[in-house]
């Protein structure tokens, strides 16, 4: 089975994940970025959540391989605003994936996964796996370890 691991990440903490999913699923990875990049200050708050409240679908720079051709894809993305980064939603409106993603994990800074998670839910009707993950500046990021590798155990046996 072909897999691949898709993601958005502006702080590292999805990306890194989602580099450590790849490597133990031997799956490629595709990190999605967006044409115009958001400001580093802490506006990046206020202007990526409006962005994400206002259903924006950004232009993301080109991608090199075609995600239609693989069998099985993981997503992964930041919670902005309790909605996927919009990145994500250019993502799934640009190609005909939504039947292949059957996993799925957010992380947040807040523990506010579970909008994040419906939202998603409704686009994605094969979706059967999801964890939700705390930013690795929270308390609750301890619990990070634990709950991946749960999710990669599924996702093996899964295959
Ligand atoms: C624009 C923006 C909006 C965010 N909105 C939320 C939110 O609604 N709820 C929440 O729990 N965390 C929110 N966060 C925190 C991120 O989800 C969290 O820091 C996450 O770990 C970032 O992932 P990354 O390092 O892969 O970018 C927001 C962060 C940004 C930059």
């Amino acid at each position: 089975m072909k897999n691949l691991v898709v993601y958005y990440s502006m702080e590292g903490n999805t990306k890194q994940a989602a580099d450590q999913i790849a490597h133990r699923l031997n799956a490629d990875i595709l990190e999605l970025k967006t044409v115009k990049k958001m400001p580093k200050s802490n506006i990046k708050i206020f202007f990526g959540g409006m962005l994400s409240v206002l259903g924006v679908c950004p232009k993301l720079e080109p991608i090199a391989i075609n995600p239609e051709q693989y069998d099985r894809i993981i997503l992964g993305t930041p919670v902005w605003a309790g909605k996927p980064a919009p990145a994500i939603r250019t993502f799934l409106k640009q190609y005909n994936v939504e039947k292949k993603i059957t996993a799925l994990f957010t992380f947040s800074g807040g523990g506010d996964n579970e909008g994040c998670v419906q939202y998603l839910k409704e686009k994605l009707p094969n979706l059967k796996s999801t964890i939700a993950l705390a930013d690795r500046r929270r308390p609750m990021a301890s619990m990070n370890d634990k709950k991946l590798e749960g999710f990669m155990e599924e996702l093996i046996n899964g295959q």
